[in-house]
């Protein structure tokens, strides 16, 4: 539910730019994988809710109907009075419903383990900053930006950067080229610090832009 939510969600979003690419049918396609994986999960509960409920009905009649079998046998031969028989008969019968219940209470448990599974994955989510920024530099007077030998993954073993060197004069115009997937906006994400440095620096007017409050070092920034 989570990945098509999120799919939709970018394919809206992006809704100009998948149709200046004629980019629908693909886009329908891989909505569709997500939906059949979708229905096919569904119709597995379906069956599994829909087999479970009759199995439990006829073991249920079945107990019961082995019950007043066995203490019918039992009233008859004087072994147990009939007064006792049906009162435990009634107490059998008011015991089904809960049990019934009972066989309900997985199922239940199963949704919320998967709902509270989502929520702690937000919960376990590092605060965007563990740096002092009562300690951090407020005001920014030169404006020349320094890669210096910046290493940096998303996740671990996965280098995206490999020792970027880039020395940006206050003023210069430059352009990042390459082609997709590259890093280009990962540099410009590390320049914001929206993600931090695997290893290296990166300094703007010599200050690193980790001793740099977040607020200021972001509002210098245009996107
Ligand atoms: N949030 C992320 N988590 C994991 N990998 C990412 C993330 N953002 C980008 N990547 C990967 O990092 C690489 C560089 O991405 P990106 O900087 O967006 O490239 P560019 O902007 O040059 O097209 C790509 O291989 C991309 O798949
Ligand atoms: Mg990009």
């Amino acid at each position: 539910m989570g990945d098509f939510t999120v799919r939709l969600d970018e394919t809206f979003q992006n809704i100009k730019l998948i149709k200046s690419y004629c980019r629908e049918e693909y886009e329908i396609s891989r909505a569709k994988v997500i939906i059949d994986k979708f229905l096919a999960i569904f119709k597995k509960a379906a069956y599994v809710e829909s087999a479970a409920s009759p199995i439990m009905e006829i073991l249920g009649g079945l107990a019961v109907a082995i019950v007043i079998f066995y203490g019918g046998v039992q009233a008859i031969n004087g072994e147990t009075t009939s007064g006792a028989f049906v009162s435990f008969i009634a107490a059998l019968l008011l015991a089904y419903k809960p049990l019934k219940a009972l066989s309900k209470l997985n199922a239940l448990m199963q949704e919320g383990l998967a709902a509270s599974r989502r929520l702690f994955m937000m919960l376990d989510v590092e605060p965007e900053s563990k740096i002092d920024e009562t300690q951090a530099i407020t005001d920014l007077k030169m404006y020349n930006i320094k890669f210096s030998n910046v290493f940096f993954s998303y996740k671990l073993g996965q280098n995206i950067l490999n020792g970027i060197n880039i020395d940006i004069k206050q003023g210069q115009t430059i352009a990042l080229v390459g082609g997709s997937g590259v890093g280009k906006t990962t540099v410009l994400n590390l320049l914001q610090r929206l993600y931090n440095v695997s290893s290296g620096d990166i300094c703007i007017g010599g200050i690193n832009i980790n001793d740099i409050r977040l607020d200021v070092l972001r509002k210098n920034i245009a996107f």
